[in-house]
């Protein structure tokens, strides 16, 4: 046993658990006509209604318990104080301060950090208005129409989901692309359709060494200069975030064209930083001080409310509750939105890359689920694919509902018929059907005995399905703000329950390394006999049955300038 399982609050869950499981939330909605006041609540934009979740007030009291065992309070503190709680990188973690709306100084490794941000997000602004406003002119002396991002993970999912989601703000004068894949296909598609007279290119890489952004990187410079042909132009045409000011130059960017960020912003935090220079090229500097603004009321909401009343806190304590007492390992964000399209997928990364871990601060393996399983969709796509599973599998999989009560776009009658669905699929995963209220509607329906006899167990629902509803006016940025940081803050919530360091990533580590040894057994065709039977049989198929032409460019071993120039000349023989 851990110290955590072991620990008084989760011994006193788990007895409680015992209690509970035998329950249905429609008794507990039936025994108090007051359950979803007691369980809802408002956050700024944002309001939440946790009723529908299998839990009673000892429930909460004693997930409340926990979160003070596990000293939530004191590592929130530490987190907006700047501490180094990211301590296997010797990291602050500080994306709050990044959107803070006071000027209070704030200490990374001894130094201030506000001035920073202030300076680079005048940059961004300055920067950004002149592309906005047709001023900051391609070479050939025409305004950009077309922004391509090149990154990936946290230097693509959260500007592109942004400028998703707000859509409805976003310039229609410049139409903005998101590249990330190292398939050749995504970039290729994408340059298909641009123009080097107009096209800005924005590399986001805290790194600058990500080979999937430098792949796609090199290979716009190289579209670029073979059609511009004199590399003085890529001053107009490229810029860079970064937090490697050295690599971006190496690259050949103008030092004045980077936008710098700093270490203790971590991948999938960065949004609010220089990374969300496209999101800022999109809607503008006013909408993105806007989406600051509202994660800043979040901040301050987690910061300042008592637990009990804590929106990312109590949706982090659910999410503890089904999956350490329940054991569902799975959650699924179910939007009811059209530009909430992308946020299931950035979620994915924000809290998967988080807490997506099997050992403690202490280093110890856990004996305990950590992060689950995150996904979701369209919650109305859903119902007509999946919903199946969710009412009638196997497992109880707690869901998160979110829709806007006006949309941008109501259309004939579309919106309240949306949302009749969206308060449909909670109050069914609720209360199900039972067994009689099958034979019932049935009988009504004149079905015969024989009918119904066949039919019954395929029509009962056991219901009792957990759920989260989530809303707000209108997505428009200070909601969308508030949004996000709530999803961060629930996963700190948890990562902290769970005793892990929800900051670094190195799970993400081994793949990579592998991948670049096995780059080198891709350059010829002989057959490798280094890995177990399954790689060398996979890879040995490959080298027999590929076209070796398409695969030259790997015997660069990332040597970026060199792959420049091979890139360059690669796009010269094709023109
Ligand atoms: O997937 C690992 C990761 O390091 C993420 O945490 C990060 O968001 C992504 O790669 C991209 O990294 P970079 O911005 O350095 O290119």
């Amino acid at each position: 046993m851990s110290a955590l399982t072991d620990s008084p609050a989760w011994k006193k869950l788990s007895a409680h658990k015992k209690s509970i499981e035998k329950r249905h939330m429609r008794e507990l909605f039936a025994d108090n006509a007051q359950r979803f006041d007691d369980f809802s609540l408002q956050a700024g934009p944002i309001f939440l209604d946790y009723s529908k979740n299998l839990m009673t007030d000892e429930t909460m009291s004693l997930l409340f318990d926990l979160a003070r065992q596990e000293k939530l309070e004191t590592f929130r503190d530490a987190m907006f104080a700047g501490q180094e709680i990211n301590f296997t990188e010797h990291r602050s973690v500080l994306h709050t301060a990044l959107r803070g709306q006071s000027d209070t100084p704030i200490l990374s490794q001894g130094k201030n950090v506000k001035p920073d941000i202030h300076a680079v997000l005048e940059k961004m602004q300055n920067f950004s208005e002149q592309v906005r406003q047709g001023k900051w002119l391609g070479y050939s002396g025409k305004e950009i129409t077309d922004v391509v991002n090149i990154g990936i993970g946290g230097s693509d999912l959260g500007p592109k989901m942004v400028t998703h989601a707000l859509k409805p703000f976003v310039t229609r004068k410049i139409n903005m692309h998101f590249v990330s894949n190292l398939d050749g296909s995504q970039i290729a598609e994408t340059l298909s359709k641009l123009s080097s007279e107009t096209t800005l290119f924005i590399i986001a890489s805290k790194t600058f060494s990500t080979s999937e952004t430098m792949f796609n990187a090199v290979t716009a410079r190289g579209w670029f200069v073979s059609r511009v042909k004199n590399k003085e132009f890529i001053k107009q045409h490229f810029v860079a975030v970064s937090t490697n000011t050295e690599a971006v130059q190496n690259f050949g960017i103008d030092k004045n064209n980077i936008f710098e960020f700093w270490d203790w912003v971590g991948g999938r935090y960065s949004l609010w930083s220089a990374i969300g220079l496209s999101i800022v090229i999109a809607i503008g500097m006013e909408a993105f001080k806007e989406l600051l603004k509202g994660a800043a009321s979040m901040d301050e909401h987690f910061s300042r409310a008592p637990l009990e009343e804590n929106m990312p806190v109590i949706m982090a304590l659910m999410g503890v509750w089904h999956n350490n007492f329940f054991a569902v390992h799975s959650h699924a964000v179910m939007a009811y939105d059209h530009y909430l399209g992308l946020f299931p997928g950035y979620l994915q990364q924000l809290d998967m890359e988080s807490n997506g871990k099997h050992v403690n601060r202490d280093g110890e393996t856990v004996d305990y689920c950590t992060g689950p399983v995150i996904w979701g969709e369209q919650g109305i796509n859903g119902q007509h694919a999946f919903y199946q599973l969710l009412h009638q599998g196997t497992q109880a999989i707690p869901c998160d509902f979110l829709a806007a009560l006006d949309s941008y776009n109501p259309g004939c009658g579309h919106h309240p018929v949306l949302m009749s669905n969206f308060f449909a699929q909670t109050e069914a995963l609720m209360r199900g059907k039972t067994e009689a209220e099958a034979r019932e509607e049935m009988t009504a329906q004149g079905l015969s005995e024989d009918e119904i006899e066949l039919l019954v167990p395929h029509k009962v629902f056991a219901g009792n399905r957990s759920s989260n509803s989530i809303l707000f006016k209108e997505l428009d940025p200070y909601t969308l703000g508030a949004l996000i940081a709530l999803y961060e803050h629930k996963v700190f919530v948890q990562g902290n329950i769970w005793r892990l360091n929800s900051f670094d990533q190195w799970g993400v580590q081994l793949g990579k390394q592998l991948a670049s040894q096995i780059q080198f057994d891709l350059v010829d065709n002989e057959p490798v006999v280094s890995h177990d039977s399954s790689t060398n049989g996979l890879i040995n198929y490959y080298k027999r049955f590929r076209n070796i032409e398409g695969n030259k460019l790997l015997s660069c071993d990332n040597d970026w300038s060199s792959l420049q120039e091979i890139m360059e000349q690669e796009f010269e023989n094709k023109s």
